[in-house]
């Protein structure tokens, strides 16, 4: 699904004549495979949120490939790569992200609507997606009249409508108590087994990392080899 091969990355410092650079990822190689869910730990600073942006093609590498689904993403013009994100790549972000001024329902069907789905089929998916994350009874509400997790929930939704194969999560559980952050965690692991969708779950803790297949270390830019995060 994903194939990373020795990329790197720094990130360019300062005003003109007086730049620093700051390298922040150093040669990473790496995949994730189809059907996986594939947790990348480390501290912060490490580089974990910098990498999901490379894949996510919201930077570009200073050097190295990524393929996602055999396809040489890394060299995608950036309108091409937003084409590739809308058909491919469901987010998941520690802040939700929701639009605040639209109710769960709205927030939901928003992908479908910039599509031009019309509202019957709009109307067929997100009922359907509503269901599968349990959030049949706060369709009306607005985020701020929504708990922590059901705004989650609200999100991972969102990110489903347009059925990626591929879902990224930049520390998904990261703003929820440990209770609510338990109920999502099965939300992803009841994603991945009954919709075969691939994860990479980006966190600095241990125990959310354990849902994964496998645990990838970062640490200073690089991968830990042979080290096991947990
Ligand atoms: N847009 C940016 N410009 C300059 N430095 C950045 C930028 N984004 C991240 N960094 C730096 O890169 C390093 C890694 O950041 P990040 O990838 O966010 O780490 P993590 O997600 O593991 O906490 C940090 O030192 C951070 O300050
Ligand atoms: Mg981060």
């Amino acid at each position: 699904m994903i194939q990373i091969k020795e990329l790197s990355h720094h990130f360019e410092l300062g005003k003109k004549g007086q730049k620093t650079i700051l390298p922040v990822l150093k040669g990473i190689t790496m995949e994730v495979g189809k059907g996986e869910i594939v947790s990348v730990v480390g501290k912060s600073g490490s580089g974990k949120s910098t990498l999901l942006n490379l894949i996510s093609g919201f930077i570009r590498p200073t050097e190295g490939e990524i393929r996602i689904d055999s396809e040489l993403v890394s060299d995608l013009s950036e309108a091409k790569f937003a084409d590739f994100r809308l058909e491919h790549i469901g987010f998941i972000f520690q802040s939700f992200q929701l639009i605040p001024s639209m109710t769960a329902y709205q927030n939901i069907e928003l992908p479908l609507t910039l599509k031009g789905e019309d509202e019957k089929k709009r109307k067929e998916i997100v009922n359907r997606i509503l269901e599968k994350v349990g959030l049949e009874d706060f369709q009306d509400h607005y985020p701020s009249e929504l708990s922590g997790g059901q705004q989650q929930r609200v999100s991972i939704a969102r990110a489903l409508v347009l059925e990626p194969t591929l879902i990224l999560a930049d520390e998904p559980t990261g703003s929820l108590d440990s209770e609510t952050e338990a109920e999502i965690l099965e939300i992803i692991q009841k994603l991945n087994r009954e919709l075969g969708i691939t994860f990479l779950i980006i966190t600095h803790d241990e125990e959310v990392a354990q849902i994964g297949n496998r645990t990838i270390s970062i640490k200073d830019g690089r991968i830990m080899e042979g080290v096991t995060a947990v």
